[in-house]
């Protein structure tokens, strides 16, 4: 195996999980799962519940999807990610019929009907240079065509700071909810840069849609 510093990570990720946080594995951002940061996803889910979201787009769903959290009455949920299987299945919940389908890579390998309401929480749509762009441009067009738009950023990694104002400034929705959190006090631990601060950000359209 190629000796490349992500590589080095996973090995030493594996060797120590035991001094991680209860769900922490040899994975990438094992701190996100962990239960005081499961608070974002809990929060998104209300969300798109409190706005009565009927088709979901969860773009970098990661290992903590929305359909952990989100048990609402939505008819179509999304999600996109490099990290997720494929899979299509039909989910009931309270007697309500949803499809939930789970799409394997990139937001730009797909071409993803509007949803009415985006989630992306620890927003950073990158791979290679080139293909950032794409996956953006793509992300940005689906906001667009949406109702309402919930987004979640670590707020001293600049990448996706940049991205959240371009959203703001850009969409025609109105900025509804901002939330700052900081989750420093709940002493989570990694063996990676932990991003403790963070914004959660919800955006509406009302000219659009029913929901
Ligand atoms: C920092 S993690 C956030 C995980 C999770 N949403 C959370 O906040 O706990 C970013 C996720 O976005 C995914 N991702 C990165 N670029 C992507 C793209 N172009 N399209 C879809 N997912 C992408 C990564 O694979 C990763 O799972």
């Amino acid at each position: 195996m190629k000796i490349t510093e992500r590589n080095l990570r996973r090995t030493i990720r594996k060797a120590v999980s035991g001094l991680l946080n209860e769900r922490a594995d040899e994975k990438e951002w094992a701190y996100l799962l962990s239960s005081p940061f499961s608070a974002r996803n809990a929060l998104a889910a209300h969300y798109c519940d409190h706005y009565d979201a009927d088709s979901i787009l969860e773009v970098g769903g990661y290992r903590n999807p929305i359909t952990q959290f989100y048990k609402g009455p939505a008819s179509r949920i999304t999600m996109v990610d490099p990290m997720l299987t494929n899979s299509r299945q039909v989910h009931k919940t309270g007697g309500n019929k949803c499809n939930v389908t789970q799409l394997r890579g990139r937001l730009h390998d797909f071409d993803i009907e509007p949803h009415d309401t985006v989630v992306c929480l620890g927003m950073s749509l990158y791979d290679t240079d080139t293909n950032e762009q794409r996956s953006y441009d793509r992300f940005k067009e689906l906001c667009k065509s949406a109702k309402t738009v919930i987004m979640e950023v670590p707020t001293e990694w600049e990448h996706s700071v940049n991205s959240a104002n371009d959203l703001m400034h850009t969409l025609p929705h109105e900025k509804i909810v901002d939330i700052s959190m900081d989750f420093t006090p709940s002493n989570v631990k990694d063996i990676e840069k932990i991003h403790n601060k963070r914004r959660l950000i919800v955006l509406r359209n009302e000219s659009r849609g029913k929901n």
